[in-house]
């Protein structure tokens, strides 16, 4: 891993995320390899005795938020509990502030291990984020990004909200469509946007931006619409199953037609759809991560329908707790199967086995290994962090079980920007 020197005679080029920008997409934190990035529930912040400079960190960000650095004196440096009480970047320091005063750079938090702890003798740590990619396929179409940033957000208007689930099921997903008017808001297959809800948090201070992955092909939801759709769960419990109003998430989903939102973005410029003819798309996901996947599969739908382009195979993974919870399933049981392999996996489907993607990926080995020996094949999977390690995992055991190096092979994928991972 390359790394910069941060200390200078005394001073710490010290990393910072900017948290009137950040969108709290997670990215970062997933994507450092030291553990240096961690967060609360108002800010990201970065640890300055564990940061490294590795700078594996600032291509994936969405925002660029990331990419903020301020001299101190080492021993001066800005503990995490100060960056996460912060509003806004603090300024430079005046020269004179900046007199080194020695010492290592300190937070006021436990110190954090910078690597992962060692693993049994014999035994390796499989981390499956170091093999996402942080670069777009090489045929993919130049994304337009940060328009509107979260200083200056742009208004659409809701043309559409309806549920793309069954009714009266515990988790409920809806389809909701924006219009830009007259605005430009050029996006691609696999970008994301921010709606920033209105009103105030606990603190009283306006909320952030929440991020959604947009489910439209880049010609709009409605070819030739200047207008996007967004795939949004309702949050009624958290992560340990308790009941909790999610802000963001039930504002978009209780929007009406006709209702104005602020939105920031586009944000990404990796995770985006391979354009050249009979190139393989893979895409592996669960719930509301369905949404890159649908915008993909509709833009080649629309290109199969004109004629003018020769597809490769598309193989859909999809995993979701019933048929009824799966966002979109009556549309996708429409599309042709000689267009679109569909495995859905489901995991809480009385008298059922519980089934995840990943077990569906091994059931498919043969397959998705003749993908993987494929230079024309990319990977893309989007929904629970929990889910990544298992994916990831299963086309390791697929890739060494016909005696390919999953190292080489990982490498390359992630090299070529043809395995993408965006979970939260
Ligand atoms: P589970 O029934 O175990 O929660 P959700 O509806 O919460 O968005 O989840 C979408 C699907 O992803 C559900 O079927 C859920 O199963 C499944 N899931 C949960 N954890 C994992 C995991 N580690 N790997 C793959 N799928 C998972």
């Amino acid at each position: 891993m390359e790394t910069h020197t941060l200390i200078d005679n005394g001073i710490l080029k010290q990393h910072l995320i900017d948290p009137e920008i950040c969108i709290r997409c997670n990215t970062c934190e997933a994507t450092c390899p030291v553990n240096a990035i961690t967060h609360d529930d108002n800010n990201y912040v970065v640890r300055a005795d564990v940061c490294n400079g590795c700078m594996a960190c600032i291509s994936p960000c969405p925002t660029g938020s990331i990419d903020n650095w301020r001299a101190v004196p080492v021993g001066r440096a800005y503990s995490i509990e100060e960056q996460f009480s912060w509003e806004e970047l603090p300024g430079e320091l005046a020269p004179h502030e900046l007199v080194a005063t020695g010492g290592e750079p300190t937070t006021a938090a436990a110190p954090q291990p910078a690597v992962e702890a060692p693993a049994e003798p014999g035994t390796q740590v499989f981390r499956s984020a170091q093999y996402g990619a942080t670069v777009p396929p090489w045929s993919a179409a130049h994304p337009y990004t940060n328009l509107f940033p979260p200083k200056n957000p742009t208004t659409a208007t809701v043309v559409g909200n309806f549920n793309c689930t069954e009714a009266g099921f515990e988790s409920e997903t809806h389809h909701v469509v924006l219009d830009f008017g007259s605005m430009p808001f050029p996006v691609l297959e696999g970008q994301s946007i921010g709606i920033i809800p209105p009103g105030v948090d606990a603190l009283g201070k306006p909320h952030y931006a929440r991020q959604y992955s947009v489910a439209s092909p880049r010609n709009g939801e409605r070819p030739g619409y200047n207008n996007l759709a967004l795939t949004v769960k309702r949050v009624t419990v958290d992560h340990d199953g308790n009941p909790v109003r999610g802000v963001a998430s039930n504002y978009v989903c209780d929007l009406k037609v006709g209702d104005k939102v602020q939105v920031v973005g586009p944000f990404g410029s990796s995770f985006l759809m391979p354009n050249h003819p009979r190139s393989h798309i893979v895409m592996i996901c669960t719930g509301t991560g369905s949404a890159p996947m649908r915008a993909m599969t509709e833009w080649r739908r629309r290109l199969r329908n004109s004629g003018k382009f020769e597809g490769g195979k598309l193989l859909l993974f999809f995993g979701a707790r019933t048929q009824q919870e799966l966002p979109y399933f009556g549309p996708l049981q429409s599309l042709p199967k000689d267009f679109i392999d569909i495995n859905l996996a489901f995991s809480r489907t009385p008298g059922q086995p519980k089934r995840y993607v990943q077990d569906l990926m091994r059931e498919r080995a043969a397959d998705l290994l003749a993908l993987l020996r494929d230079d024309n094949s990319h990977f893309y999977v989007c929904g629970l962090k929990g889910m990544e390690e298992g994916v990831v995992m299963a086309l390791r055991d697929i890739a060494q079980e016909a005696g390919l190096s999953w190292e080489t092979l990982g490498a390359t994928l992630q090299r070529e920007g043809r395995l993408h991972l965006e979970t939260y």
